[in-house]
């Protein structure tokens, strides 16, 4: 294989990449109900990504390989990534941000040495656009990183309004901890009474042999 032909096989891995998270970027969208700035975000990227793999497709084309292979290897590890979220949990919208904080990660990654590769082969139009596709890469992880502190306090506020009664009764984990607290004090006195109390129960033991 040559560096071209790598510069290739990896340009059809990162097209695969970017159809992947398109179909995930559209579930997270649905799933971000109640998450507006949230939701505008992804609607942005999902548009970028789209235009992503079509650049990415063109850089293919440029390349005289137009029909860019899928490859399996990277699509399972983006999957993976987005899998985990995928369950209907309610804390689907937290685990939703860790995949797509990751994903554009994983995205940054790819480009970066992308960029690189295209570089070493010549290709400066390619390498071009590989950057100006990380540069959206990393503004997205921004965003998201940004909008972690506001997603799981919309969920933890979800929690406290799903359990009111308990909310109410909310002093039960504090007076668990004092609970301890109070068994442990009373530990050392417990321990000091078994010792007087041993002593009559060793003599009539010892009596019965
Ligand atoms: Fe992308
Ligand atoms: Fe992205």
């Amino acid at each position: 294989m040559t560096p071209r032909e790598q510069l290739i096989a990896w340009l059809g891995d990162a097209h695969a990449m970017e159809v992947g998270i398109v179909t995930t970027l559209e579930k997270h969208i649905a799933d971000a109900e109640g998450l507006p700035k949230v939701r505008a975000a992804l609607k942005k990227h999902l548009a970028e990504t789209k235009k992503h793999a079509t650049a990415v497709k063109q850089a293919l084309k440029s390349l005289d390989a137009g029909h860019p292979v899928i490859r399996e290897g990277i699509s399972k590890v983006v999957n993976a990534v987005a899998g985990i979220g995928t369950s209907l949990a309610k804390d689907t919208p937290v685990k939703n941000a860790i995949a797509d904080f990751a994903t554009e990660h994983f995205e940054i990654a790819c480009y970066t040495s992308l960029a690189q590769t295209a570089d070493a082969v010549g290709e400066k139009k390619i390498a071009a656009t590989c950057r100006a596709i990380l540069k959206e890469e990393q503004a997205m992880a921004k965003t998201l990183e940004a909008q972690f502190k506001d997603v799981n306090a919309f969920y933890l506020r979800s929690l406290d309004s799903d359990e009111p009664k308990r909310a109410t009764r909310a002093s039960r984990p504090r007076s668990r901890t004092t609970a301890a607290v109070a068994t442990a004090r009373t530990k050392a006195p417990a321990r000091a009474k078994p010792r007087t109390r041993k002593a009559p129960v060793r003599r009539k033991s010892a009596t019965r042999r």
